[in-house]
């Protein structure tokens, strides 16, 4: 299986001053099209760091990384722009939308961004806006949206632009428990659905419960990594029509391959994986 996400012995210290602050010794990563992972770990440990360079926002002291074969950190600064806007899709925790842009002109702007006509990137937002099922609020901006909605129209803005992978850093750390249960089951259904691969930094136990494979970060390094067998998306009250489908070709392939790496990596520590 190829990785579509490599990264190398990956280095990465911040100063403030002549203070060093280190944030990642050496992260050997390697991430398969299609997968659901969750960064997980304590505050601190690297994991924002981790997704901004893998999202080509931040450079890297030392190492490699490559996002489909190609090794972003030796890009010049425009190219890692429009490498980044044609195949990834960035959710933050504080959602980052334009307050003065409605939800639907958030969305189409990215489409703007990559040369799409505006009619034509008005179209695809109400696409997307569909898509995280709210239509109805295209036309509201950020302000008069909630937290959850908000979200939500982030996550249509990252997938407006078609890009293979998510890097979702945090994304239901401002929510109450009930509303980020149904954004991870929004999540899981396109990753099941669309075959998009979701990279997630999260300590939300409903996130980890989601992963198909969870990555634990401590002070810049991987210290634990574990597949698991994809779940069915929780049981919640509204939950996202995609997920009644009957599974697909795809995602019975992508069981197989979770059945085969469980078995090959399974490990005692298997039992810990809530911890
Ligand atoms: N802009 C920055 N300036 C200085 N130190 C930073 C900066 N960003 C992150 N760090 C430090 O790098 C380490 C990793 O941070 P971060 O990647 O944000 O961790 P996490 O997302 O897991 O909370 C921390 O020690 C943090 O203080
Ligand atoms: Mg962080």
């Amino acid at each position: 299986m190829t990785s579509i996400i490599k990264t190398r012995d990956l280095h990465k210290c911040y100063w403030v001053g002549t203070m060093p602050h280190p944030a990642l010794h050496g992260i050997d990563l390697d991430i398969e099209q299609g997968e659901f992972a969750v960064l997980a770990g304590r505050s601190g440990s690297g994991k924002s760091t981790l997704l901004n360079i893998i999202g080509a926002l931040e450079s890297a002291d030392s190492g490699s990384v490559e996002v489909f074969d190609q090794n972003i950190l030796q890009m010049t600064q425009d190219r890692r722009t429009r490498f980044r806007l044609d195949h990834i899709g960035f959710v933050f925790q504080a959602y980052n939308l334009i307050r003065v842009f409605s939800a639907r002109e958030n969305i189409a702007y990215v489409c703007q961004l990559q040369g799409k006509s505006k009619e034509e990137s008005l179209e695809i937002a109400n696409h997307w806006l569909r898509e995280v099922e709210i239509e109805h609020l295209g036309y509201r901006k950020p302000d008069q949206l909630s937290g959850g909605q908000q979200q939500r129209v982030a996550i249509a803005r990252a997938l407006a632009t078609e890009p293979q992978i998510i890097l979702a850093d945090e994304p239901t750390a401002n929510l109450d428990t009930q509303t980020g249960r149904n954004l991870i089951h929004l999540m899981q259904g396109l990753n099941q659905r669309l075959g998009t691969t979701f990279l997630i930094s999260s300590h939300d136990p409903d996130v980890k419960e989601a992963a198909s494979r969870l990555i634990k970060l401590a002070d810049g390094q991987i210290v634990d990594e574990w597949s698991t067998i994809p779940k069915p998306p929780i049981s919640i009250s509204s939950a996202c029509p995609v997920q009644n489908k009957p599974l697909g070709e795809r995602v019975r392939i992508k069981l197989n391959r979770m059945f085969s790496r469980r078995r090959r990596k399974q490990s005692p520590k298997d039992n810990s994986r809530h911890s």
